[in-house]
């Protein structure tokens, strides 16, 4: 578990429940680049927040937002592709012993690099689009059922490395983790 405050919200439209932890991942992921900051502790708090988040979006974002055409088949899948790679990525800063070693900054490098990269593209293939094709009762709708996935991920202590071990096991079960072109991104 982690001291590090994720929130708590108990409703809300749902694209600004996920803006508000996409501001979260960058925060914390500016307080792991610092040297200053109680990084394990950091790196603990992103893992709980990365995972519960992810998990929520793709149990009830993704599915309602294909149910209601405002993304595709295709959108959402990359939606996932991305999730398990950036648990990938989040594995190896969890994996480290240290966290004042080059090996440590390398591997926050690597998560903020995907980390940035999937918020970007969220942000304007699956949010713009739920924004504009969705109505404000389904967002709301939606946007209770993700807080309340995410805050029960997060009371389960769902960052822990065992756990974030097993996830990336199982995605690379699933073939998610297969290697892929880079302009495929
Ligand atoms: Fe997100
Ligand atoms: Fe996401």
């Amino acid at each position: 578990m982690t001291n590090i405050d994720l929130g708590r919200p108990l409703q809300g439209d749902v694209v600004d429940l996920i803006l508000d932890d996409h501001r979260r991942f960058e925060a914390l992921l500016r307080d792991l680049r610092d040297s200053s900051q109680d990084r394990d502790a950091v790196r603990r708090a992103f893992a709980a927040l990365h995972v519960a988040h992810a998990e929520a979006e793709e149990k009830h974002v993704y599915p309602q937002l294909k149910r209601k055409n405002a993304v595709d088949d295709d959108e959402a899948d990359h939606g996932v592709e991305e999730h398990a790679e950036g648990n990938e990525a989040l594995l190896a800063v969890l994996e480290l012993k240290g966290t004042d070693t080059q090996a440590f900054e390398d591997a926050v490098e690597e998560l903020a690099r995907l980390v940035n990269h999937h918020l970007t593209e969220e942000e304007l293939t699956i949010l713009n689009p739920a924004r504009e094709e969705v109505g404000p009762v389904v967002r709301a709708e939606l946007g209770e059922q993700f807080a309340t996935e995410r805050n029960a991920q997060i009371d389960a202590d769902c960052g822990t490395l065992t756990n974030v071990r097993r996830i990336v096991a199982s995605a690379r079960k699933e073939g998610l983790l297969d290697e892929h072109d880079e302009d495929e991104e």
